[in-house]
């Protein structure tokens, strides 16, 4: 192909992808010197203008004019040189997206139309069967972008990425010609809830500490006995870093249950097993206290709410669960009389359901409600 004339230009919205010149090379420098361009793709850093002075002469008009080769396209937005989109390994019907937009320009949707601009041409015009996707471990932003644009069958490849010489955890999935542009599965929110003597908030990484503490008590311990022992700080840090993945895969949602004034951490309380192949639409709701915060009726109040919140449809911004199960340990009273205060019946006993310490298992009660049950 002839650079730049063989360029195809594409137009959506206020997007345009377009040919890169030589013109845009200060917009280049600029947008590659961002922390988040240098951490999660492959560019040189620290990264030059002659970097982007021969990004834009040479390594992309080469590909253009290779058969096999890169194709890269210019995004502008509302006029302006906003950031790059590109297909490698292209051979075979079968191609490669990468992306990045500069800081002024993210958040706006314009990667995301980019994307589905880009993979539309492909399908209909280049006649191509399949694009796929990876990134980094980590990157949600992509991974965002991904999942708006339609790609699925997300798995990850330990070690399979590489940038300057270190190897990643990577990212891949992928979108086929016959697919539909959308998202697959649900990506969920963390709504935040008043209880009033409480709120509900999303996990945050300066959590660990109390996450810790309460899952290293002596009770937590005892009853949720799946928990590491001991349980240390990276273990907390890995299940508050696991909440964004359950959100991600339509898996579960999870909320602190945090003391109004100080945002402290005092409870935790999930929904998860929300994964839905047979279109059943469940949800089992667990939860666990920091002692700090027992005895005062928080719990069974949260949980309350993270109910109301299960059963109301997605299209009213909720989980749209059709029912909701709950086991607790035979002799956890405590977790039993949660379930009870808030309309869940026992409707039978799991034999040797629930994982004790010394390779026991204990029979557990199983809880369920729906949304047509009578609830206080
Ligand atoms: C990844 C990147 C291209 C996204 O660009 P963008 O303009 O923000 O993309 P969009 O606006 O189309 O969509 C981004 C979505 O991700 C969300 N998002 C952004 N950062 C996020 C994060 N850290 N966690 C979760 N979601 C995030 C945004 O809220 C938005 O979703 P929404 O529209 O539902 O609110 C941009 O951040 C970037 O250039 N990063 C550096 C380069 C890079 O990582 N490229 C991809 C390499 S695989």
């Amino acid at each position: 192909m002839r650079f730049p004339d063989d360029v195809p230009v594409l137009t959506a919205d206020s997007i345009t992808l377009r040919a890169h010149t030589p013109a845009d090379a200060d917009a280049v420098y600029e947008m590659c010197q961002d922390p988040v361009m240098q951490r999660w793709t492959t560019i040189p850093v620290p990264y030059s203008h002659a970097d982007a002075v021969s990004f834009l002469t040479e390594l992309i008009p080469n590909g253009w004019r290779d058969e096999n080769g890169s194709r890269h396209w210019a995004i502008d937005v509302d006029g302006r040189f906003a950031g790059t989109i590109s297909l490698h390994d292209i051979a075979g019907g079968v191609g490669e997206i990468g992306f990045a937009i500069a800081p002024w320009a993210r958040g706006a949707g314009a990667m995301t139309r980019a994307v589905k601009l880009v993979v539309r041409h492909v399908f209909d015009d280049l006649n191509w069967d399949r694009v796929i996707w990876r990134a980094h471990v980590g990157n949600w932003g992509s991974r965002r972008v991904a999942w708006k644009a339609g790609f699925r069958g997300l798995v990850v490849v330990p070690g399979a990425a590489q940038a300057r010489g270190v190897r990643y955890d990577e990212w891949v999935a992928t979108v086929g010609r016959d697919d539909e542009l959308e998202p697959q599965g649900n990506w969920w929110t963390v709504p935040e809830f008043d209880g009033g003597t409480f709120h509900m908030r999303a996990p945050r990484p300066d959590d660990a500490k109390r996450v810790q503490e309460a899952c290293s008590d002596e009770r937590t311990q005892y009853w949720l006995a799946g928990l590491p022992s001991p349980y240390e700080l990276h273990h907390a840090e890995g299940f508050i870093e696991s909440r964004n993945e359950a959100r991600a895969s339509g898996e579960g949602v999870s909320w602190v249950i945090a003391d109004p004034g100080t945002d402290e951490l005092i409870g935790n309380v999930s929904i998860f097993g929300m994964n839905d192949r047979l279109n059943t639409r469940p949800g089992e709701i667990g939860y666990w206290m920091h002692p700090s915060g027992r005895g005062k009726n928080v719990m069974t109040k949260a949980v309350r709410l993270v109910i109301e919140h299960a059963f109301t449809p997605v299209e009213e911004g909720g989980l749209g669960r059709r029912r909701l199960t709950l086991l607790a340990a035979v002799e956890n009273t405590a977790s039993a009389h949660v379930a009870e205060a808030n309309g869940f019946n026992k409707v039978g006993i799991g034999r040797a359901g629930a994982p004790g310490r010394d390779g026991r298992w204990d029979d557990d009660y199983i809880f369920d409600l729906l949304p047509t049950d009578p609830r206080p």
